[in-house]
């Protein structure tokens, strides 16, 4: 399949600006591409998260766009990079290093397609960094990660280990069940965007997206 994967992907998906980031040109599944109503078994994918851009990476892509001095001349970690629009917005905003990691190797392929087509390079991994220390990195984007209770306490662990470390950890998310109160009291609020109102049915209805910079401890 990873051989076929480029061809099926280029069926499968269309060029969208349908998101908070419409100066970002990403191949997604969208309501006019065949899979967006198929049955899960006549999909050539298991799991098409790089095909959807999620609220939460949405947020993170926006604040980076429109704030590009954080990002300029520092290394970035996008890690769950999904179609990749995390890392391609901290490419255009000047950062020194970009690396795309997902464990999804389909992802990082969708990844290496998204930033071509917006005329950006970044250097992809599938590696699994969750619990690893990261030096070369001074900042981390975590895009909608927090869906999962298990995970989430997985990851806020990692994370807080890289923030001690002086990373800047920038989190987006639209209101998961995993980023509780508790986790939020760590954090500091940086933006809320409103979703646009065509793509809230395909954001399981969340109307808003925020994100947020993990404190040091
Ligand atoms: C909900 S998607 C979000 C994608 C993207 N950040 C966005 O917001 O559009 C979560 C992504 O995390 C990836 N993922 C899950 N566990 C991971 C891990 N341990 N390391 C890197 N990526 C992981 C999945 O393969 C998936 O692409």
């Amino acid at each position: 399949m990873l051989h076929q994967f480029t061809s099926h992907f280029l069926r499968h998906t269309a060029p969208s600006r349908r998101h908070l980031t419409p100066e970002l040109l990403l191949r997604l599944v969208t309501p006019a591409c065949a899979l967006w109503a198929a049955r899960a078994e006549d999909s050539p994918f298991a799991d098409p998260y790089w095909g959807f851009y999620w609220p939460g990476g949405q947020a993170t892509a926006r604040y980076i766009l429109d704030n590009a001095a954080i990002i300029k001349n520092r290394s970035v970690l996008d890690v769950g990079c999904g179609c990749g629009a995390g890392a391609i917005a901290a490419a255009m905003s000047n950062a020194r290093t970009v690396v795309a990691n997902d464990i999804d190797p389909f992802a990082v392929m969708a990844t290496n397609i998204n930033a071509e087509l917006n005329k950006t390079k970044v250097e992809t991994s599938t590696e699994d960094y969750i619990g690893k220390s990261c030096d070369d990195f001074d900042v981390i984007l975590i895009g909608d990660m927090f869906y999962d209770e298990e995970f989430a306490s997985i990851l806020f662990a990692w994370l807080n280990r890289l923030s001690a470390d002086n990373k800047m950890i920038l989190i987006g998310d639209p209101g998961r069940h995993g980023l509780t109160e508790g986790r939020r009291s760590q954090m500091t609020l940086l933006a809320s965007y409103e979703l646009p109102q065509e793509t809230r049915d395909e954001n399981n209805g969340f109307t808003h997206t925020t994100v947020w910079q993990l404190n040091k401890l």
